[in-house]
Formats: C-alpha cells, sequence, structure tokens
C-alpha cells in the first residue's frame, strides 16, 4: 500500500512539539496532514497548536501497541516525528517509572509499529520513509569547564534517571536501524526556550517566580553551564535532517551558546526590571536564592554543531538576546495561560492520589 503525504508527530501537544506544528502549518512543507499523537500529561496542551484542519490530533499513549498501528494503518505517514516522552530531569529523580515507561517502553511501541508499516510499503516509499528520534545532548552526561564539547561520537554516560531512558531510546532506535534496516535517524539538541515552555524548567520557572515575587531558586552556586539554543531554530534543523539525512546518521544540534545558569538568571532579571519594574523598585536579582543543588547535576553541556553546518549549511539565526527577549515579552504577555498549565498539572497530581484539586 502506498504512503501519504502525511506526517506522524508524537508529543505534538508539547513544547518542542507544538513547535514544529506550528512551523508546519505556517510555512509550506507540502504534508498533506498532520498527526499529533499526544498523552496529554502534565506537560502537554493543545492550546500551544494553532486552529487549522490538517492537524489531526489523537489522544493516545506511544505504548499502546493497538492504537498505534492503528495511527499508521489510517495515516500512512511518508515520516515519523518521534518527541513524546517524559522530559524533566528533576521528575526522574522523584519518579523514574514514568520515564522508563514512556521513552522507553513507549519508544519500543513506536519502533516495532513504524516497522510493521514499513515492511508493507512498496521498495521506493521504503526508501523515503524516515523515522526521526528526537533525543538529547544529556545522554553524554557532563563536560568539565575545559573539556572540548560533545560531538556525535562522544560516548554515551547519562548521569540523571531522565538521560539513562533517552540514552536506551536511543539504543534501541539505532539498533532498528542495524538490524531490521528501518530508516532511523537520531538528533541530539541542548537545552530549548522560547514561547509556550512548561514553567517547570529554568527560564519560563524563573520568569513566572519574579512576576509573582517569589524566591528564584539556583541550585549549588548557579556555576553550571547550559549550551541554550531557541525552539525555532531546533524546528528548523530538525526539518533540514528529515529532508537530507542518509537513515543510520546521529546529528547534534546547538546554537553554539553556552551561559551559566547565574549569568542567565540576572539577565532574565535584568531584562525584566527594564519592561516590568517591581512596584517598591527593587531589582528582581534580590529575589534570587541558592538552594540544595539537584542530584547528579550535570556541570556544563557544549554541543559542536560542525556536522551539521558543513554537511546542510544550517546556522541558528536567533541571537540568544533577541531569543530572550521574544521569550520575556511572551512571557509577560501570557501569566494566565503559565497559571492554567500549572493548575492542570497540580489537579492530574492529586487526581491520581484520589484527592480533590487544590484549586477547585
Ligand atoms: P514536553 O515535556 O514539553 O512535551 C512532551 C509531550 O509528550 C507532551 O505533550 C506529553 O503530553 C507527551 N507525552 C508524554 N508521554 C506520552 C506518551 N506516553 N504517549 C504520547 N504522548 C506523550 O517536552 P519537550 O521539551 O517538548 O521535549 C520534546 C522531546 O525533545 C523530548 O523527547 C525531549 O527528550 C527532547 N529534547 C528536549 C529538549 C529541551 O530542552 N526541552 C532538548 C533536547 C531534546
Ligand atoms: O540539554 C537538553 C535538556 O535540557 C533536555 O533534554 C531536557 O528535556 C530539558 O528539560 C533540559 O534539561 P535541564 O535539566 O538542563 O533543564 P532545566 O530547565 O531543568 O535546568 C536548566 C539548568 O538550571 C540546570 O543546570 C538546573 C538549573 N535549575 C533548574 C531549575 C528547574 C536551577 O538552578 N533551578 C531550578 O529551579
Amino acid at each position: 500500500m502506498k504512503m501519504s503525504r502525511n506526517v506522524l508527530i508524537t508529543g505534538g501537544a508539547g513544547f518542542i512539539g507544538s513547535a514544529l506544528i506550528r512551523i508546519l502549518v505556517t510555512k509550506n512543507y507540502n504534508y498533506s496532514n498532520i498527526i499529533n499523537l499526544d498523552l496529554l500529561t502534565y506537560a502537554g496542551d493543545p492550546l500551544r497548536l494553532p486552529d487549522d484542519k490538517s492537524i489531526h490530533t489523537i489522544t493516545g499513549d506511544i505504548s499502546n501497541k493497538e492504537l498505534v498501528t492503528q495511527v499508521f494503518a489510517d495515516y500512512r505517514p511518508i515520516i515519523v516525528f518521534h518527541l513524546a516522552a517524559e522530559s524533566h530531569v528533576d521528575r526522574s529523580i522523584d519518579g523514574p517509572q514514568a520515564f522508563v515507561q514512556t521513552n522507553i517502553q513507549g519508544t519500543l511501541n513506536l519502533l516495532q509499529c513504524a516497522t510493521q508499516y514499513w515492511q508493507d510499503l512498496s521498495k521506493s516509499d521504503q526508501e523515503i520513509f524516515r523515522f526521526v528520534h528526537v533525543s538529547t545532548d544529556e545522554v553524554y552526561g557532563s563536560l568539565g569547564f575545559d573539556d572540548e564539547p560533545f560531538t556525535e561520537d562522544s560516548i554515551y554516560r547519562p548521569s540523571s534517571p531522565y538521560a539513562a531512558t533517552k540514552a536506551s531510546s536511543d539504543h534501541l532506535t539505532y539498533s532498528w536501524w542495524k538490524t531490521f534496516k528501518l530508516p532511523t535517524i537520531i538528533t541530539h539538541c541542548s537545552n530549548n526556550y522560547g514561547p509556550w515552555q512548561f514553567p517547570e524548567k529554568l527560564i519560563p520557572l524563573i520568569i513566572s517566580k519574579a512576576l509573582r515575587e517569589e524566591k528564584l531558586p539556583i541550585y549549588g552556586d548557579g556555576s553550571n553551564i547550559r549550551d541554550w539554543i531557541f525552539v525555532e531554530d531546533h524546528v528548523h534543523a530538525l526539518l533540514q535532517i528529515s529532508d537530507n539525512s542518509a537513515p543510520g546518521e546521529r546529528w547534534n544540534i546547538g546554537a553554539e551558546c553556552e551561559v551559566s545558569n547565574l549569568t542567565l538568571v540576572h539577565s532574565l532579571c535584568d531584562k525584566l526590571d527594564y519592561s516590568k519594574a517591581r512596584s517598591d523598585n527593587l531589582s528582581y536579582r534580590d529575589l534570587i536564592t541558592f538552594v540544595d543543588d539537584r542530584p547528579g547535576h550535570d556541570l556544563r553541556y557544549a554541543i559542536n554543531i560542525n556536522k551539521l553546518t558543513s554537511k546542510f549549511n544550517w546556522t541558528p539565526k536567533t541571537s540568544f538576546d533577541q531569543g530572550l527577549n521574544q521569550t520575556v515579552n511572551w512571557y509577560l504577555q501570557n501569566q494566565d495561560w503559565v497559571q492554567g498549565i500549572s493548575d492542570k498539572a497540580n489537579y492530574t497530581k492529586q487526581s491520581r492520589l484520589g484527592l480533590l484539586s487544590s484549586s477547585s
């Protein structure tokens, strides 16, 4: 049976998946239908998605074999972007089970269903099909301050339960290429930021807490370094890679933007001082509080993007200053969304425990 020019995105109601869908809808990428398979966990929100008739959202679990088989049969995608995951390191320390279930079991199920579908395609369709597994730089573990940035050949040394489950899903994905010839590609991106990010991640957490004049928690001494990329730049890299990469390849994605957590939080405070001064005219910097370090906290991430820039002439378009300004402005205008998704997350957590929502 023939494929359609449909794209299947898992986790399309999440932060990065929804950015991918927004770009696919506004720019003409020539896909007929965008199929978004998302369980809508605490982190997923359909509000992130535009109202467009090409988007078909299916609420369901990537670990559900019957459902995923049916999705492949019904929509016959030409490409899969696999983004569905449990994505937050701190949560993986408190409760690793959901990470094992979704990131490992879910990826395994998706690979098996994709292979069954792919094996029935014609030879020419088999060659075009791609399964893009969106992974992270965290699988490489931590760098010291003087180490060279990670390359695609860096060894796997995951520190957190989250990173360990992503590493495991990478290995499964690569083995499906080697063993079954499913045309998979793996990407390793550094820290994303931008509008619509769930307010448990550092940048939206700091902005939202600052606006409520709450303490701004910095783990340890704030010297840990992250390599930041604006989410739309990540998406454009994924689209370049999916169009041009041979199967079995791995690609690092980043924007060569290493910043320590303390420096980053200082610049967020300064931007807020300028855009929305506190009523007492004190700086938001006064709210910074150093708290206990994250267990196993990776010191530094830095991504070498030579492969991507040299092979595909790709470069990130958004400077850190522009991207942070855009992000701060977006959160200034969208605190209602932040409140809404936070309330929903609290409700989900409490109702799983059989309790009533504190916000109800
Ligand atoms: P996110 O937490 O914002 O979104 C994850 C989405 O997956 C949510 O919409 C959620 O509802 C969905 N989901 C979770 N479990 C599911 C399941 N069992 N079945 C179907 N859907 C499920 O995450 P994000 O920040 O958008 O990250 C997306 C992907 O990119 C993840 O795989 C993550 O590991 C990877 N990544 C993230 C970053 C980053 O900085 N955020 C960097 C590199 C790689
Ligand atoms: O590197 C890519 C990874 O980036 C992705 O794979 C993950 O899905 C994504 O969550 C992100 O992981 P981090 O752990 O780096 O992101 P987080 O926003 O949780 O933390 C960024 C840094 O800020 C990290 O060094 C920990 C620190 N931090 C975080 C929080 C939430 C604080 O100092 N205080 C905080 O309250």
